[in-house]
């Protein structure tokens, strides 16, 4: 029997103990051991969660978990940087494994933690962390093992995909789009992270890090949120054929890696584009594999408790078998334990010397929505500033006329260097003919 021990009770925690007692008997037979809930620590152990635990069981004090000796795995449910990371501290140190959801914790302070975790023998598993319910951790650490991965990219926060997919589908603003994901309980109360690319970049710097074997590297990622995109943005999108979404994107050229997360135009006909609502979708590209898709719910109680649960049974296994090896070893007196199968704690066994691209070297293609005054001359004056950056021009969209009033007009690029684009924004911006910033969404997919 494996005892684990879990702090916070809200959504995940919650799905992970339905989970845990409602499929006991499953999970059981399958690993031939058992699993057994032994405490739940949260701040209020009042509240009605909708499921029946055994007496005791509760408890308002996370030490309960984190000092108990019999509990081998501790799993973290509470979210947020403090005290989450000083409980998992104190779990590591505690000899005691730990399963966590938590990505912001992991992408910005996981290099400590999995470096303790390496120095005390424990495991730390995260499957839950990123995409929800979808197995991708496992995917890209064993069943993509053999691999060079050359891209890994997906739409991985739900909140901003069921807004993307709210503006296309009811062609209503980003504002109310945003107030439906919250009113159905998506969004956070302060949808900063989910909006501005952040919780996605949380989960790429995760992705990357097993991909490409680098350190977490959260704050050299690229991160642009969807909040200036407009109605209208994706109706141009669409006329041109794309559609919108928000992506994380981690690619390796030129023995480079680029890291961002940004709004894309993607293909319409593309799998990724029919991803919509809260769903999420990874896209895994192998040397050896070849492409590859996962689809799947990345929120909610019962899909992340379903990666929570997965991690426990991992750990879970690897401590019977662990235990039996030492009483093999005892009974046969074969003297110190030394063939005991060292637990995996690290989240890569060594980094590689890959170094990340910088965001102004990367190379697109751009959609530009210019607010330029409706008067002959200013498409030659725009495309001339183009032109001087090596930029060039693949379509042009005006529609309707406001003689003398400013009016979108949407130009769709070739390839082109980021830091060229900057510069003949930047110039383009102080022309008197434009009479707002320039938003622009780079383009993925094929050249036309
Ligand atoms: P919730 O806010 O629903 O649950 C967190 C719970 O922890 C709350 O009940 C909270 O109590 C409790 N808590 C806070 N501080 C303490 C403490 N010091 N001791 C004991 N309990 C405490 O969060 P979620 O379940 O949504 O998220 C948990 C983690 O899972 C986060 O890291 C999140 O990013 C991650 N995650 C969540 C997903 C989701 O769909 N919700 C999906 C994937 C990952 P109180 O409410 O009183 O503060
Ligand atoms: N806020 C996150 C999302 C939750 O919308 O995807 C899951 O990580």
């Amino acid at each position: 029997m494996v005892n684990i021990g879990i702090i916070g009770f809200g959504t995940v925690g919650t799905g992970t103990a339905r989970i845990l007692l409602g499929n006991k008997d499953i999970i059981s037979q399958r690993i031939g051991f058992e699993i057994n809930l032994k405490r739940i620590a949260d701040l209020d152990i009042k509240k009605d969660r909708g499921i029946r635990l055994p007496e005791g069981i509760l408890t308002k004090n996370a030490d309960d978990v984190l000092n108990d000796p019999e509990i081998d795995i501790v799993v973290e449910l509470i979210g947020g940087i403090r005290p989450a990371k000083d409980f998992i501290l104190k779990a590591i140190r505690n000899k005691k494994h730990v399963v966590t959801a938590n990505k912001a914790l992991l992408a910005t302070e996981g290099n400590e933690i999995f470096s303790e975790a390496e120095k005390n023998e424990v495991d730390v598993g995260f499957e839950a962390s990123v995409a929800g319910g979808i197995p991708i951790i496992k995917i890209i650490k064993e069943g993509l093992v053999a691999n060079k991965v050359l891209a890994v990219y997906g739409i991985i926060n739900g909140t901003s995909n069921y807004i993307l997919t709210k503006m296309t589908d009811d062609k209503v603003e980003f504002s109310e789009a945003l107030k439906e994901a919250q009113r159905l309980g998506y969004a956070e109360a302060d949808p900063t992270y989910d909006i501005e690319g952040i919780d996605s970049a949380h989960k790429l710097a995760i992705l990357a890090s097993l991909s490409y074997s680098i350190p977490l590297s959260f704050n050299e990622i690229y991160k642009e949120g969807i909040t200036k995109i407009t109605a209208q943005d994706i109706e141009f999108a669409w006329e041109l054929g794309y559609k919108i979404k928000l992506l994380a994107i981690a690619k390796s050229l030129d023995s480079k890696i680029e890291l961002r997360v940004h709004p894309t135009m993607i293909p319409k006909d593309y799998f990724i584009s029919k991803v919509d609502g809260v769903f999420n979708a990874i896209y895994v590209q192998g040397d050896a594999v070849g492409d590859t898709l996962y689809y799947g719910r990345g929120a909610g109680d019962m899909p992340t408790g379903s990666a929570v649960v997965a991690d426990i049974v991992d750990i879970g296994k690897k401590i019977v078998t662990s235990y039996k090896l030492q009483v093999t070893s005892h009974e046969k007196n074969s003297g110190p334990q030394t063939h005991i199968s060292r637990l995996n704690s690290l989240l890569v066994a060594r980094h590689s010397s890959l170094k990340i691209k910088k965001m102004e070297d990367i190379e697109a293609m751009y959609y530009f929505r210019f607010s330029a005054f409706d008067k002959p001359g200013v498409l030659s004056r725009i495309s001339g500033v183009l032109g001087e950056y090596n930029i060039s021009i693949a379509s042009v969209i005006q529609k309707g006329r406001r003689v003398g009033e400013a009016v979108p007009l949407i130009v769709l690029t070739h390839t082109a260097r980021e830091r060229d684009v900057i510069k003949a924004i930047a110039e383009i911006d102080r022309l008197p003919i434009v009479a707002d910033k320039t938003l622009y969404i780079r383009v993925e997919g094929k050249e036309q």
